[in-house]
């Protein structure tokens, strides 16, 4: 039986991947680093770091030491054991703003079943979390009166 040919074309396909708003970013394990080896330009905009800026780093540099968030416990948690998580953690862009960032991170495996790559998906959430905040606080607030 011959392989059908692909259906998309790599040039086709990082393209599409680029026009994404949302972050895409590749990571190989390297000890106990999670090292970019990838990312679109949706990841660019998103965090205001250029690929030569953060190329061959861990992700961690987005969090600016704001590192004990209990969203990131349990994305450790899943790390560590090779599972698929997704978490709503506070990131901080280059020029340091806040953004509420929805990450989703997949592991990726061959066909030996051995662990290879980590795919992540980083959304602009802080609207979403801006909204739920100020309805906690009116909630709260009729609750009190
Ligand atoms: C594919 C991938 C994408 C990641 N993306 C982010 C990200 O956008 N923001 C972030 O704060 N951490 C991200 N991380 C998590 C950090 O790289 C790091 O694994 C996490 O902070 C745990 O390490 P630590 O215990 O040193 O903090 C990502 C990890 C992987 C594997």
């Amino acid at each position: 039986m011959t392989t059908p040919p692909p259906m998309i074309s790599p040039e086709l396909l990082e393209r599409v991947v680029n026009a994404s708003v949302d972050g895409i970013v590749v990571a190989e394990r390297e000890g106990n680093e999670d090292i970019l080896i990838y990312v679109n330009q949706g990841f660019e905009h998103l965090t205001g770091y250029s690929a030569e800026d953060i190329l061959y780093r861990d992700c961690r540099f987005l969090q600016n030491g704001d590192n004990q968030q209990p969203g990131l416990d349990r994305l450790r948690k899943a790390l560590a054991a090779g599972e698929t998580c997704k978490e709503v953690i506070r990131n901080y862009r280059k020029d340091g703003s806040m953004f509420w960032n929805e990450l989703s991170i997949t592991p990726v495996h061959n066909d030996e079943d051995h662990l290879l790559y980590f795919i992540g998906i980083q959304k602009d959430v802080t609207d979403l979390v801006e909204a739920q905040q100020e309805l906690e606080k009116l909630k709260s607030r009729l609750e009190n009166d």
